[in-house]
């Protein structure tokens, strides 16, 4: 027997907690708010919304029953479901794409944890706008410690996946609510020194003529990223999950809670950036940059500001463990390696390859010159999540739909046919037009 931890739920309400730590992450409330300022705000975030709406959703809920059904990782859970060999591409894909992320990924969970510090030692309650930018840009810049920061991460992210998994669920269920509360103080000390009016009007006011094929693509394939959807982590998770559950209800509350804090995060960064006149040069900083800043308006800013980079980092940890999971699984049950052999062996080439994206950010010419960080970056938000998109879409809707139709006995059953409609038609259509119209085929 394989031994599988983290799908081995003390209760289905752990479960959701986790799926919802998995989906809220950096993708949330470090990539939501830098892309939406440079694709220009509300026609944006509209295309996001629809695009979580219509895509994210459906292939949501078919990730859960595929985990359901397969009872493992996306690659055993297609071989379980489907005697036809072309769907395990889409487990090959997801799970390279799992390493490909996280090895990037962990780099930047590693900047909240950096700030977490400097408020210990006092350091950033130097911080004001003028010198935010380039504290930020020496940080990033220096080989060392970038690379121990993300060495850090990995290493966290090792032993809770080595560990008990009990450990993470207590530990989540207390945490991310913290996260929401100060989130909350985090938009209430911005809008009421700044004001929310520029913030609203930003995200809210629809100038469609900001749209372009790309920023089209780039808002579906953020869709899935915030989600945790296109790569099998939820279908890990749905793993092994009793069969009274509504996996529907769960998909729908995972999605909910997920852009509600993307929307949050908004909140909590723009009204200082439109409301003042702090220099953003460089868009990905946005979160260590302005909210420093702000918070160093108060007189007890700076502690605050630690707990709140301590648990952002946390949050990017419990996304952090889906994603290592997901290799984990991969290379547990179907290259057949010991858990804890295996565990040991995705995260160190994951290691070696973050190194790589961590030297991209000005610690080594050659690999800022190639953009390394950036270019993984694209390719896993523009190629590789629509491409699996598109195939655990048609898998759920063509191959498993009667299927689907059984697991998800629980649920209004107009409601399941219109989301087995949205995955035979809708969402991989509308994935693969914006798929070729931003590859110039058309
Ligand atoms: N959803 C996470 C975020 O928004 C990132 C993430 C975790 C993820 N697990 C994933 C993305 C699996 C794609 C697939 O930060």
């Amino acid at each position: 027997m394989t031994e599988k931890k983290i799908s081995n739920w003390s209760s289905p309400i752990a479960f959701l907690i986790a799926s919802i730590g998995s989906a809220i992450g950096l993708g949330n409330l470090w990539k939501f708010p830098y892309i939406t300022l440079e694709n220009g705000g509300g026609a944006f975030v509209l295309v996001y919304l629809l695009a979580v709406l219509i895509i994210g959703m459906p292939i949501l809920i078919a990730e859960l029953v595929i985990g359901k059904m397969g009872k493992a990782g996306l690659y055993q859970s297609v071989k379980q479901i489907t005697s036809k060999k072309f769907w395990l591409v889409a487990g090959l894909i997801g799970t390279s794409s799992c390493v490909i992320v996280l090895s990037y990924y962990s780099v930047v969970a590693g900047w909240p944890l950096k700030y977490f510090i400097m408020s210990l030692t006092g350091e950033m309650a130097n911080i004001t706008s003028a010198n935010s930018g380039k504290i930020f840009g020496d940080f990033v810049s220096n080989p060392m410690e970038i690379i121990s920061y993300h060495t850090v991460i990995m290493a966290l992210t090792t032993i809770f996946i080595w560990g008990e998994i009990k450990g993470i669920e207590r530990a989540t269920k207390v945490l991310i609510p913290l996260l929401g509360i100060f989130i909350a103080v985090i938009i209430y000390n911005g809008v009421t020194i700044y004001g929310h009016e520029k913030t609203t009007q930003f995200l809210f006011s629809f100038d469609l003529s900001t749209l372009t094929p790309a920023s089209i693509l780039e808002a579906c394939g953020h869709a899935f990223f915030t989600l945790s959807v296109g790569f099998g982590a939820l279908v890990v998770y749905s793993a092994h999950l009793p069969d009274n559950v509504s996996l529907t209800k769960y998909g729908i509350i995972i999605a909910i809670a997920d852009t509600f804090i993307a929307i949050c995060a908004c909140f909590m960064i723009f009204p200082i950036i439109l409301g003042s006149s702090i220099d953003i040069t460089e868009s990905i900083s946005v979160l260590f940059t302005s909210i420093t800043v702000q918070l160093n308006t108060n007189s007890l800013g700076s502690y605050i500001g630690g707990v709140f980079y301590l648990l952002i980092a946390f949050a990017a940890l419990t996304s952090t463990i889906s994603l290592l999971e997901v290799v984990v699984a991969f290379v547990n049950e179907t290259l057949k390696i010991e858990r804890k052999k295996a565990t040991l062996l995705s995260a160190f080439v994951i290691w070696v390859l973050g190194i790589f994206s961590a030297l991209s950010l000005g610690g080594s010419e050659f690999f800022t010159k190639i953009d390394f960080f950036g270019k993984l970056d694209w390719y896993v938000s523009n190629v590789a999540l629509p491409v699996c998109g598109i195939l655990i879409s048609l898998l759920a809707g063509w191959i498993i739909d009667k299927k689907m139709i059984t697991v998800l006995h629980n649920t209004n059953q107009k409601l399941v046919k219109t989301i087995i409609f949205a995955l035979k038609y809708v969402s991989p259509l509308l994935v693969l037009v914006v798929f070729l119209y931003n590859l110039k085929l058309f």
